[in-house]
């Protein structure tokens, strides 16, 4: 290491020396500033950091096993084992997807479009459970079950519930084999399930292929909604009309997801650009 940590300045230029080539600059300056938001020294001046502040013994070498693991290629979140999602803390391990902006997104049209509202709402493939948890802080009044087919990530979506003081139930179930699901009558139904095609891996950072679970994230170049189409017919079993479908896609599927959602008989279907202006979000509504 050439820049010696010795403020919060360094741990910039220290990030910047020890990354560049492994991430765009605009990223290690993000994840510089992740890091600073998480020492105490840092948090006691609310977040308007001085760079000339001293950062202590203890910190240095903090910061500098975070700089070695990042180096591996680990994503930040893994390391510190959280990250924050629409104001809730979100524990994860490897057996959960990072929380992704665009999910946020999804939460945040959601919350908009059900303001009050007071019904059930089910999130399949809930991962860390951060879609259910921010909905069920958000939209208090509703009643927020969370499914996935892993069961280390069903412990870790309850462990942050309880972190963030919200009641939501958890449970381990197959989409592909719908049994307890089939007993909820939600008012809103909300995935973001597999959508990437293994074509694309080659497009993705290494960090997110060698760390995060690929179970999580990838389908078959042949049937690249084959989670979607099993929601949805899931769905036409137990909703009501006018019940609501919220889902994250992948931005080459708009049109696709749009035949679809004609297919299983909704009306209002709107597509949604995320923050990059790229189809992300898909919402329909249930005409029975
Ligand atoms: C893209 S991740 C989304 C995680 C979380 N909801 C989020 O937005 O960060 C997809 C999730 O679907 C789960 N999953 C994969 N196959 C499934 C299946 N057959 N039934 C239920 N969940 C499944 C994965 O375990 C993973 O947690």
């Amino acid at each position: 290491m050439h820049v010696k940590i010795r403020t919060l300045k360094d741990i910039r230029s220290n990030l910047s020396e020890e990354l560049k080539g492994l991430y765009p600059e605009p990223e290690i300056n993000a994840l510089a500033t992740l890091i600073i938001k998480t020492l105490p020294q840092a948090k006691k001046l609310h977040h308007i950091y001085d760079p000339g502040q001293a950062v202590d013994a203890a910190n240095i070498r903090y910061v500098t096993e975070i700089i070695k693991e990042l180096k591996k290629g680990s994503p930040l979140q893994y390391i510190l084992g959280y990250t924050d999602f629409y104001n809730c803390i979100i524990r994860v391990s490897e057996d959960t997807l990072i929380p992704r902006q665009e999910t946020e997104e999804l939460v945040d049209l959601i919350i908009r479009e059900n303001r009050g509202y007071t019904g059930n709402i089910l999130d399949i493939g809930t991962g860390s459970g951060c879609i259910a948890i921010a909905l069920a802080k958000t939209i208090p009044g509703s009643s927020v079950t969370g499914t996935d087919i892993s069961k280390e990530a069903i412990a870790i979506a309850r462990g942050n519930a309880i972190l963030n003081n919200v009641i939501v139930e958890f449970k381990q179930e197959d989409i592909f084999n719908p049994l307890e699901i089939l007993e909820f009558q939600p008012g809103i139904i909300v995935s973001n399930p597999p959508y990437v095609r293994i074509s694309e891996k080659a497009l993705m950072h290494r960090n997110v292929l060698e760390y995060e679970p690929p179970s999580a994230l990838f389908v078959n170049d042949y049937e690249p909604l084959v989670y979607f189409n099993s929601i949805l017919n899931t769905a036409k079993k137990i909703l009501q009309p006018g019940a609501k479908v919220y889902f994250e896609i992948n931005e080459a599927m708009g049109k696709e997801m749009i035949i679809l959602f004609e297919t299983f008989r909704y009306s209002e279907i709107n597509l949604f650009k995320d923050i990059n202006g790229k189809d992300r979000i898909i919402r329909g509504n249930f005409n029975g």
